[in-house]
């Protein structure tokens, strides 16, 4: 959901080619959060170039300025902010709207746990039926008092933070929302902190805690945070998303004749599960370079077009591609044989329930896609043929569909496009960068 009021609908058809291009991708949305968060409360200075600038960023950007961060920018990309330190936030004059976005919400709960003040926290209709009491329990059991619906799992949320005592938890999700909101509580409370889960998510939280001169410690699965210290501002480049450059990769495999090139993606090996997945099917995947961006890896890449084997991804793989499992449905439907993502229960409590998401778009396509319990399966090879879809306000859904239009027989409509801007808004432009026709009404 947006905060347009007319929803706008994109058309499409099949393309033959597309043009050979270099593309750069906006700045990862993960950690264009945790830059606007970790130079809100660093001491100094913090400039970052290359963020993104879709509207889940921009809560987040809001509700630091709410609480009295100094933010500027010179263009929506280039974001200077004058650290407040974790003792010069202030309370906000009003409600935090944080929209779609279910990282702003998770991780700001985690900070607010240790501000001496109340706060709360609403979101739009999507981000309002989303689980958060996998963070607010154990934010409670920390220190912080909580209101909620359904027992603060259900946002609007009221938080009243203050002095916090550390402890260790074992979390039963692989969820970096929940470990990042307990570390940044931990940064807070009395003693340590500890969180382990049971299969690696996303580290991007510990790599900006050492990179903003934290101490973190990690011991296999478990990540241990000292209170009481904090944070120097820093300034990179962000990491181009790789969650976005997913659609472009997928459109260099599925379209005859493209040659596409991804400059300064992010590479970390705890987001790069896609390009695994993508390996094992057969695709014509390079890497051109690698490179640091701060406290992240980058990698340049070159994607050209192949025949795809029908791939399995089991429960431990999905955390590394968690936000891809939409578009990779896509291409399963060109892949042969029955791919199968298992025991994907994250994606029924995403911005949508993505397994349904997809079945019904993929079925109205012509593909063969069901599920069984949690996992989803998905039939190729199999000709899509053009078909009225909706986007359900999932930005990622939106995306799949549109890339599936490119190779479908027939025209596609999407309806409901907007929410595509939560996480890119330059999807469009891009498209266009490499001379595919659309039309937006
Ligand atoms: C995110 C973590 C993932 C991902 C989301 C962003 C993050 O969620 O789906 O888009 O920035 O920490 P979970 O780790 O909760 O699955």
């Amino acid at each position: 959901m947006t905060s347009s009021t007319q929803a706008r609908t994109a058309e499409l058809g099949p393309v033959a080619s597309v043009r050979a291009e270099t593309l750069s991708m906006p700045g990862d949305k993960s950690l264009s959060h945790r830059a606007i968060m970790f130079g809100s409360l660093a001491r100094g200075t913090s400039s970052y170039t290359n963020m993104l600038a879709g509207e889940d960023c921009v809560c987040t950007r809001r509700a630091f300025e709410a609480m009295g961060v100094r933010i500027t920018s010179p263009d929506p990309t280039r974001v200077t902010i004058e650290g407040a330190g974790f003792d010069g936030l202030r309370q906000p004059p009003a409600d935090l709207y944080m929209g779609n976005s279910g990282t702003s919400m998770r991780l700001l709960l985690g900070i607010l746990a240790g501000q001496p003040f109340t706060a709360t926290l609403t979101g739009d209709p999507s981000l309002s039926s989303r689980p958060m009491r996998r963070v607010t329990a154990y934010l409670r059991q920390m220190g912080a008092v909580i209101d909620g619906r359904d027992d603060a799992n259900y946002a609007p949320l009221t938080i009243t933070g203050g002095a916090l005592k550390g402890m260790d938890f074992k979390l039963n999700v692989s969820s970096a929302q929940v470990k990042s909101a307990l570390l940044l509580a931990g940064l807070r409370a009395s003693g340590t902190t500890s969180v382990a889960e049971p299969v690696l998510s996303r580290d991007h939280t510990e790599r900006f805690l050492r990179h903003y001169g934290a101490r973190v410690d990690v011991e296999g699965l478990a990540v241990r945070v000292t209170g009481g210290q904090s944070l120097m501002a820093r300034s990179f480049e962000i990491a181009g998303d790789i969650s976005s450059a997913a659609f472009f990769i997928a459109i260099g495999c599925l379209v005859p004749q493209a040659d596409i090139r991804l400059r300064n993606v992010l590479w970390n090996p705890t987001r790069t599960g896609i390009i695994d997945v993508l390996r094992r099917s057969g695709a014509d995947l390079t890497v051109e370079r690698t490179a640091e961006s701060g406290p992240e890896p980058v990698a340049d890449l070159r994607v050209r077009p192949g025949r795809l084997r029908a791939f399995v991804v089991e429960r431990q793989e999905l955390p590394a591609l968690i936000d891809e499992v939409p578009i990779l449905s896509v291409l399963a439907t060109q892949a042969e044989g029955v791919s199968v993502f298992r025991d994907a229960d994250e994606l029924r409590v995403k911005e949508t329930d993505r397994i349904r998401s997809m079945i019904e778009l993929l079925t109205r396509m012509g593909a063969k896609a069901w599920a069984e319990g949690n996992s989803l399966f998905v039939e190729g090879p199999c000709q899509l043929s053009g078909a009225d879809l909706e986007s359900y306000g999932d930005h990622r859904t939106a995306m799949s569909g549109i890339v599936a239009a490119l190779i479908a027989k027939g025209r596609t409509r999407m309806r409901d496009i907007d929410c595509i801007n939560t996480s890119f808004p330059s999807f469009f432009e891009l498209l266009g960068q490499l001379g595919i026709p659309y039309e937006i009404g």
